[in-house]
């Protein structure tokens, strides 16, 4: 059983329970902004959603925690890894990603769990390199990203929508736990 505490988060595999709070987040357009085509998802899409999540878990070794909070139990959201398969020229690769409801927005909790993710990517998975793929635009993550040490490598489209995205990278084997 995959799990990872922090000091105010415990990062985990999916319950059922998670299913009603992951759903409301996802229903909500202020988090799906720079998403996909920022469409929100509704009560279906989000089980079949966090059904392919555990299946990356079973299938990768990785995968995107549940973020709880310790001190109240909440699901938070999301944050770990996954293969950015939506874009080609990147689907060998290895990505990082985040998604909270606004309630847990403006704390550094995604920081905090995005940290303990890229620790459990060098010290877990033996990976050496992550990136991080984001729209043009999406500050919030790029914050994130320059925070963890990530540094913007090149800009690309989405494929499936035309945006412009910007790839960030960092290289594991300088990566300071
Ligand atoms: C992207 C997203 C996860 C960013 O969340 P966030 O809360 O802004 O990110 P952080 O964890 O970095 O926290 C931000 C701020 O919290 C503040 N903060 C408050 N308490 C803090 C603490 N104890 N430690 C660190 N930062 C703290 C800081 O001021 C920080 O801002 P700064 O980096 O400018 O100093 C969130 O906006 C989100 O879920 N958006 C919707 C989904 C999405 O867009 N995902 C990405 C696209 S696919």
């Amino acid at each position: 059983m995959t799990e990872i505490r922090t000091p105010r988060l415990l990062l985990r595999r999916w319950y059922d329970d998670d299913l009603a709070p992951m759903a409301d987040i996802n229903a909500d357009p202020r988090v799906m902004r720079w998403v996909d085509d920022g469409s929100v998802l509704g009560l279906d899409a989000t089980a079949e959603a966090i059904e392919g999540w555990e299946d990356t878990w079973d299938d990768e070794g990785f995968g995107l925690f549940a973020v709880e909070l310790l001190a109240s139990g909440e699901l938070a959201g999301f944050t770990g890894l996954f293969v950015p398969d939506f874009l080609p020229e990147a689907a060998s690769e290895v990505a990082i990603g985040w998604r909270l409801g606004p309630a847990f927005w403006g704390q550094g909790y995604a920081s905090e769990a995005a940290h303990a993710t890229l620790e459990f990517a060098v010290q877990d998975r033996n990976l050496d390199r992550v990136v991080s793929i984001n729209r043009v635009g999406d500050t919030a993550s790029e914050n994130i990203a320059r925070k963890l040490g990530m540094t913007r490598e090149r800009e690309a489209e989405d494929p499936r929508y035309g945006f412009p995205l910007h790839v960030h990278a960092i290289d594991l084997t300088e990566f300071q736990a």
